[in-house]
């Protein structure tokens, strides 16, 4: 027996069958589910794109020390949730668990900082962290994610940015949705701020869970974000951020605010919002859509200014925000918006060697048309044939048998009402134009 170099395993010489899984947490998406997905990209894309956002396309995997350094040591992401190995050359590498440390790296990797600015850019793919899967909550998941990087932090940035988010789920009729903000500071006002938390929280300390009092140490402000019940009442008599901002900051806030006002954008202030990645300072915000449970935020973004530098860059301003794709979807699931089945326009249903011939070019000549076509490879009765259009869900069925072919009078059934009509070849192809320019109600699933 050798050694596999692929698996690091014995080789067996005649191994059993085995019935694989996907991995727990990681899933595939079938076909009745992806024209959702490609609908939400799409619009994405559109919404974004009239925003002046272009698309990025970053790697699946990077050096650990990028996540590391961006997102911080002491956060969930980056202490318990990565997926990270150790390359054939001993350096560790991480799949990503987020968009914006790689957006950043490539910003000064290719020296955006003389485009235009400010740059703004847009992406969307898969992350991983290997979290407790549950509802909403996967170890491979999707992100829509948008990066405005370079120029000036005029509020007028952070509104714009919230109101594109805004438009894209108004435009995806998501309805329901709560949009929360916070502003938690910069480097100036927040370790003071934090100081007087975590003196406070010292106080109250046997009233906290344990997770709760190991933050006081690690990270007091996380403590804000606990969804501990007993703990409810002690965050709220806390001291808040918004009272310790420095006038730079209580100021670039208030015009946020404003500029969300000016927008049309509704939010609610939430002062425990703190996000748990460390690169965020002053702007943060989170969405929460219904029907969720408890994994209900679709979104979450916020002010990252600093982090370029942090990654070797120049000093460069920056604000983004990361949409849970998954989330989004179960949520236009939840609320009735079914996906559309795909379906096809015509199926075309033959007879004979001779009616294979044609079907063969008449399936060719509707592709071309851009029409959705099934063309079966083996003989079936015409009956069968039916049946089979119709469990595919497509609209007309195109009939070729023997007497077709030899007249030119092809037969077109409409599955949705049983009629019949017959037509030439160039009559069909007009007629089928001109029905699909109206959308049909779907037959079959
Ligand atoms: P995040 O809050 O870690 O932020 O993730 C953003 C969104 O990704 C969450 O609100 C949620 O919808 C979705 N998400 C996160 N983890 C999972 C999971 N395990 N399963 C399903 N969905 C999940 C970020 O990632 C930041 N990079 C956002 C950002 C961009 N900030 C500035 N720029």
């Amino acid at each position: 027996m050798s050694e596999s170099p692929a698996t690091g395993q014995q080789s067996q010489p005649a191994a059993k069958p085995r019935k694989f899984q996907a991995i727990k947490g990681v899933r595939d998406l079938l076909p009745a589910e992806t024209p959702l997905w490609n609908h939400v990209e799409e619009t994405a894309r559109e919404v974004f794109e009239s925003f002046g956002f272009g698309e990025i396309r970053i790697p699946i995997f990077e050096p650990t020390e990028l996540f590391a350094r961006s997102i911080g040591l002491d956060t969930d992401v980056v202490s318990k949730e990565m997926y990270t190995f150790a390359d054939r050359d001993e350096s560790m590498i991480s799949l990503r668990p987020e968009a914006t440390a790689s957006i950043c790296r490539a910003y000064i990797e290719h020296g955006m900082q003389s485009w235009p600015a400010p740059v703004k850019l847009y992406f969307m793919g898969p992350m991983f962290r290997r979290e407790r899967p549950q509802k909403g909550r996967y170890r491979q998941f999707y992100q829509i994610d948008a990066e405005v990087l370079g120029g000036n932090d005029a509020p007028g940035i952070d509104a714009e940015v919230i109101e594109m988010i805004m438009t894209f789920f108004d435009r995806l009729e998501l309805k329901g949705l709560e949009l929360d903000i916070n502003s938690i500071g910069c480097r100036e006002c927040r370790p003071k701020y934090v100081e007087i938390l975590r003196a406070e929280l010292l106080k109250v300390k046997d009233q906290l869970g344990p997770d709760s009092q190991r933050r006081i140490e690690t990270n007091p402000l996380r403590v804000l974000d606990s969804k501990v019940e007993s703990e409810q009442a002690v965050i709220a008599t806390l001291p808040r951020m918004a009272a310790h901002l420095c006038a730079a900051c209580a100021e670039h806030f208030a015009e946020v605010k404003r500029q969300l006002e000016l927008r049309g954008v509704i939010y609610r202030e939430n002062w425990r919002l703190v996000r748990g990645l460390d690169y965020y300072m002053r702007t943060t915000f989170e969405i929460i859509a219904q029907g969720l449970g408890s994994q209900n935020a679709v979104c979450g973004g916020g002010r990252y200014d600093g982090l370029v530098e942090l990654l070797g860059g120049p000093p460069t301003k920056g604000i983004g925000f990361a949409i849970g794709e998954d989330r989004l979807i179960l949520s236009l699931q939840e609320s009735g918006k079914a996906p559309a089945a795909p379906g096809r326009d015509v199926y075309v249903a033959w007879m004979g060697e001779k009616a294979f011939a044609t079907a063969v070019r008449a399936a060719k000549d509707l592709r071309a048309a851009g029409f959705r076509v099934e063309l079966p490879a083996t003989e079936r009765k015409f009956g069968k044939a039916l049946e089979h259009a119709d469990k595919l869900g497509s609209r007309f069925a195109l009939i070729l048998g023997e007497d077709e072919v030899s007249s030119g009078e092809w037969t077109l059934k409409t599955l949705a009402d049983g009629s019949q009509a017959k037509y030439t070849e160039t009559d069909l192809l007009a007629y089928l134009r001109e029905a699909t320019a109206t959308p049909a109600t779907q037959s079959g699933s």
